[in-house]
């Protein structure tokens, strides 16, 4: 537990007051939270946390982190993490795992739409306040998030944890329908227009394929990203939209990522 506090400063460069103790690690666990490390050898390399909660009168698993060390990423042990996190939170009978995360990070987008299957419909503006000494935190203005349910036994995390690429289509799909925020020339945001939401069954909403590239060159570009998408996912949401996925899909020269949402189903019809 000391070294998962070590982790969560190197990983989030966070101080120390923002950081999750041992005191309230051990004590949570006590009580059902899991905590689950990846490791090579003795050595820290990964965790996954996530405390018991309620939400709708039902029981839920709220992960609030998951780290891996920057040098083993991109090898699957966020995944495997996201997977014993999963296997451990139906071992106590809960369903349903809940957490939040910044919806201009393309890679974070990827990880839990394509990969575990996650669904959406709730945006949470400023949900840790206007700043943090996180890095994560620093992107365009505030910390809004986007507030994810995973339906641990529905069919569709089933289906997607076995077949995780997607396919050519819905790459396809995404172009032909309307998008509220797209990523116009020179990487501006490009409102649609608001009409457009409610007539259309699936609507889109692109974001920079590198946002954090973005906030280092042009930091005031990303504010603008980040008024354009609280904008347009706040509006979706409110017009009875879920986000139920998210494509990279190469346009012109520029890689942009796109979310693809749908009217009609609430996220309790995903489980
Ligand atoms: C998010 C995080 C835990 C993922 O850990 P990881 O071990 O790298 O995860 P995985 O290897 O299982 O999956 C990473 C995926 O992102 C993809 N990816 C990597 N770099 C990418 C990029 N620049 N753009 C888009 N996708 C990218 C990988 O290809 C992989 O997807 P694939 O299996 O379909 O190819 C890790 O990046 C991390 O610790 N980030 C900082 C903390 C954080 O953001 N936590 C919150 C997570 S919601």
């Amino acid at each position: 537990m000391r070294e998962v506090e070590s982790l969560q400063k190197e990983v989030w460069g966070c101080d120390d007051r923002e950081i999750v103790p041992l005191s309230i690690l051990a004590a949570t666990r006590e009580i059902g939270a899991i905590l689950i490390g990846a490791f090579e050898g003795s050595y820290l390399i990964g965790f996954a946390y996530s405390f018991v909660g309620r939400e709708d009168e039902r029981m839920v698993h709220h992960s609030h982190m998951l780290a891996v060390r920057p040098t083993y990423r991109n090898v699957n042990l966020g995944y495997k993490l996201k997977l014993a996190q999963r296997d451990r939170a139906l071992a106590q009978g809960i369903t349903r795992m809940t957490w939040t995360f910044d919806p201009l990070q393309s890679l974070n987008a990827h990880f839990n739409f394509a990969k575990l299957g996650v669904v959406a419909d709730a945006y949470k503006i400023n949900f840790y306040g206007e700043t943090t000494s996180s890095f994560l935190h620093q992107i365009g203005n505030g910390t809004d998030r986007l507030w994810v349910t995973w339906p641990l036994d529905s069919c569709r995390v089933h289906e997607r944890l076995q077949t995780k690429v997607q396919s050519i289509t819905s790459n396809l799909e995404s172009d032909r329908i309307a998008c509220l925020v797209r990523v116009g020339p020179n990487n501006e945001p490009q409102r649609g227009q608001s009409l457009e939401v409610g007539c259309q069954k699936d609507v889109s909403i692109q974001i920079p394929a590198d946002i954090n590239a973005l906030q280092r060159e042009r930091p005031e570009l990303a504010v603008r990203w980040r008024e354009a998408t609280r904008w347009a996912f706040s509006e979706a949401i409110a017009s009875g939209y879920v986000i139920k996925d998210f494509i990279g899909a190469p346009r012109n020269d520029q890689s942009v990522g796109v979310y693809l949402l749908s009217a009609g189903k609430r996220v309790k019809d995903f489980a």
